[in-house]
């Protein structure tokens, strides 16, 4: 038994300094990081399981934010996330590399719709397919609602290369030990054998059919969580809708989309407004105040690369389209909006943009961020 929450409204995001309490390796190329949250600050860091934060840094003379899920059901004056080195990266390697207990660190309260819709849940079938770092925010979903009820049951279908690169191995361990009958572990590993062939090699879409056959009643599941790779993702939406699950039933967190380019072009970037030249007035909303800004023509520049030019604390996260930080509702004119991997079709509906990836089209545009 279980009933369907409607959208939450969304906290204005801020960021405080928090210290770094614990560093944990994970894997070779993982660590779990913990945060304090003083007693003042607990409102501000309270969060729903599935939900991230953001760290913002400066990194040789670049100022970089990176968001990352929250991996723990909420614990009183803390605050968990693992960092998976991302080869290449300049957050990750860095973070890896020079992470200590003491450090202090910009981190953003915490935001993300990737979280359990369903209330007063019951006897409830939950799923979640993860893959590599996707697991962070599946792991505190697995605790918090196997800890609502005795009744609930979670299955998860986790993927990675090897079990040597596998996160969090002995905490899912653990929780198959205090949760036996209601939690269900398929660990598929796409580079080792394992003694079943159907938890061995790629997770394509055959074998998740096969899965879902052999392991998962797919009409006995009231929420499907998916966080993984952009290609794992939209294969198991596919699949799911192709089977006839509600589309309103499956949750997603993508934590890149996959492209090649780096994702953070779309803030920062530096646009001088010369005199007489064509220009968007951009006007927006923000904790209740109202600002204006102008863009030139030329620059394609986003609404947010915009509005950061007058106003620090504009919301925003990973700059790329994926993490939905950014979200504002148009109130005048029109935007063009170049990727979107974040906000529902309902909340397109309600005119909802993602400023970070939208560019005026009319000479006026407005938008409000407190809607
Ligand atoms: C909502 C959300 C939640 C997330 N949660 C987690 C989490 O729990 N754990 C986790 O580990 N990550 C998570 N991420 C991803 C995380 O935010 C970072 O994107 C990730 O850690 C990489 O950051 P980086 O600074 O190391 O890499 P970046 O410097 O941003 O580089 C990203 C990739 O692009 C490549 N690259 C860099 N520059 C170029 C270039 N010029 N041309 C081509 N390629 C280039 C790099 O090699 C690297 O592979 C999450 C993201 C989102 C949006
Ligand atoms: S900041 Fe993440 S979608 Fe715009």
């Amino acid at each position: 038994m279980s009933d369907t929450a409607t959208v939450p409204t969304r906290r204005r995001a801020r960021f405080h300094s928090l210290t770094v309490s614990q560093v944990r390796a994970l894997t070779d190329d993982a660590i779990e990081v913990t945060f304090a949250i003083p007693a003042e600050l607990a409102n501000d860091y309270s969060y729903d399981p599935g939900q991230y934060i953001a760290i913002r840094t400066d990194l040789d003379g670049e100022n970089l934010r990176r968001s990352y899920s929250i991996c723990q059901a909420p614990v009183e004056g803390q605050l968990k996330v693992a960092i998976k080195r991302d080869l290449g990266g300049l957050f990750s390697t860095w973070a890896i590399d020079n992470l200590r207990a003491g450090m202090q660190l910009d981190v953003m309260s915490p935001e993300g719709k990737f979280t359990s819709q369903i209330v007063r849940a019951t006897a409830a079938h939950y799923v979640a397919v993860a893959a590599g770092s996707g697991i962070t925010p599946v792991l505190a979903l697995i605790e918090s609602t196997l800890s609502a009820s005795p009744l609930n049951r979670f299955s998860l279908v986790y993927s990675n290369r090897t079990s040597m690169e596998t996160m969090f191995v002995d905490e899912l361990a653990d929780l198959k030990d205090k949760y036996p009958v209601q939690l269900a572990l398929y660990h598929v590993l796409t580079r080792e054998r394992r003694s079943s062939e159907l938890l061995s090699g790629r997770l394509d879409e055959a074998k998740f059919r096969d899965i879902l056959r052999n392991l998962i009643y797919a009409p006995d599941v009231v929420e499907w969580f998916l966080c993984g790779p952009f290609d794992l993702v939209q294969l198991c939406r596919d699949t799911l809708a192709d089977l006839g699950i509600d589309t309103n039933a499956i949750r997603y967190e993508l934590f890149t989309t996959d492209r090649p380019d780096r994702p953070t072009g779309q803030s920062g970037r530096p646009v001088e407004v010369k005199a007489g030249e064509d220009v968007h007035t951009i006007t927006f909303r923000l904790d209740g105040t109202t600002a204006t800004v102008t863009s030139p023509v030329h620059s394609n520049e986003s609404i947010l690369n915009a509005a950061l030019r007058v106003r620090g604390d504009v919301p925003f996260a990973c700059a790329g389209g994926v993490c939905g930080t950014c979200r504002a509702v148009v109130t005048e004119g029109t935007v063009n909006m170049i990727e979107n991997y974040a906000l529902e079709p309902e909340e397109l509906a309600r005119g909802y943009v993602l400023t970070c990836q939208s560019i005026p089209t009319s000479e006026c545009v407005s938008v409000n961020y407190d809607a």
